[in-house]
């Protein structure tokens, strides 16, 4: 018992720094750019904090001391479903009120969980720490895409800026492994894992090769540089559509200085480093590239088997897109509540693994799946091929 408590008290501490950095963000920020919406896709950095403070104080009071006092005004502003992003900006506080409110809602919460009621102790969301973790791994995926919005950002600040060195393109080093034939088990049935990971459950795997590692920036300077973004039999219809509406030449966040790329990230401009894992494509752009090289994506069953039999270097630079789309497993059940990942089995969603430089602890597992449709490219997501 003593242990099952030492347990609780570090994924209290946990979930505290987890607001702590969520504060440092905001906090750093001059007052208007808390409120500004920088990409269509994501909201603005003040939303994620109350959001994150929200979904803990409606999980913890709401629903299991059946207390809404504190969110039942909040539903419609942070709740996803109930409040457009457009709208958000309009909608979020300005930044003293919103760290201040944060802040104060978040140690209530803290003192609640370090001094629970009986009827708290025994509520079946609370057995395990599943909320706990439910809560902590909420607050890593939003501090992900709040550096997806500090990316966006430094964007708009950065004027020119010359890299120090000249990206050069490389020729595609393919070191592969072969991954026999058999029986693969794949999935988490931890307390911790999300539903969409359960339950583990055994595949039957083709033999193939997977690359040993993703595909780095100089690689893919080589496809765009070999006219990747102007050959239509490189793409997939569905992709050629997206590239002729979108008119992209370049990974999202690439800008070019003279002769050189450089790229920009959540802390400001900075040299592309040609080893390192390209980022900000969407999934047809990482198609492509594959009908380039004569390979194909892996399936999130090759990628997850290979990387739990310790074969995949350099994972957790960029998210990893995958062949196949996000599906539920058998026997899927839906937790903690039906739209956690349901409502995204809808055929339009890919599914990235690995994780990037912006993920944290919690959520870096070999059996973790994002998910995003296949034409979002504000995320860190690049790709890693795979033969027959
Ligand atoms: C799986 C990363 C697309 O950020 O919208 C956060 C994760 N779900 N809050 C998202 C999520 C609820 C989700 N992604
Ligand atoms: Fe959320």
């Amino acid at each position: 018992m003593a242990e099952r408590w030492l347990g609780t008290a570090r994924r209290i501490a946990e979930l505290a720094k987890m607001h702590q950095r969520g504060q440092d963000i905001v906090g750093r920020l001059p007052a208007e750019d808390v409120r500004t919406q920088y990409h269509n896709d994501l909201s603005p950095l003040g939303w994620h904090l109350g959001h994150c403070a929200f979904i803990e104080t409606y999980w913890l009071r709401e629903v299991v001391l059946g207390n809404n006092a504190i969110t039942a005004t909040l539903h419609g502003v942070y709740f996803p479903d109930l409040c457009e992003k457009a709208a958000r900006p309009e909608l979020v506080r300005g930044r003293e009120r919103l760290l201040e409110w944060t802040s104060a809602v978040h140690k209530e919460n803290l003192t609640l969980l370090a001094n629970p009621p009986d009827h708290m102790r025994q509520h079946r969301l609370m057995g395990a720490d599943y909320l706990l973790d439910f809560l902590i791994q909420h607050y890593a995926q939003h501090l992900e895409t709040m550096h997806y919005v500090l990316a966006q950002r430094q964007l708009r600040l950065t004027g020119p800026w010359t890299p120090n060195s000249t990206l050069t393109p490389a020729s595609r080093g393919d070191e592969a492994i072969h991954l026999p034939a058999g029986p693969v088990k794949i999935g988490c049935d931890e307390p911790y894992a999300y539903d969409n990971e359960q339950p583990r459950h055994e595949n039957w795997r083709a033999s193939g090769r997977i690359a040993v590692r993703p595909v780095t920036s100089a690689q893919y300077l080589a496809f765009m540089e070999d006219g990747g973004y102007r050959r239509s039999e490189l793409w997939s219809e569905a992709g050629w559509a997206w590239l002729c509406h979108t008119r992209v030449d370049c990974p999202a966040l690439w800008r070019r200085s003279g002769p050189s790329w450089y790229e920009v990230s959540a802390f400001g401009p900075r040299d592309l480093e040609p080893s390192a894992a390209a980022s900000g494509i969407c999934f047809y752009e990482a198609e492509a590239f594959c009908h380039w090289a004569g390979a194909k994506l892996p399936h999130e069953f090759e990628w997850e088997a290979a990387a739990q039999a310790g074969l995949l270097q350099d994972t957790g630079q960029a998210w990893e897109w995958c062949a196949n789309r996000f599906h539920p497993y058998p026997g899927f059940r839906p937790l903690p509540y039906e739209g956690y990942s349901s409502p995204w089995f809808d055929n339009q969603h890919g599914v990235l693994r690995g994780g990037s430089e912006y993920t944290l602890a919690p959520i870096r597992r070999t059996s973790f799946r994002n998910f995003y449709t296949l034409d979002k490219r504000h995320i860190c997501a690049g790709l890693r091929l795979a033969w027959d």
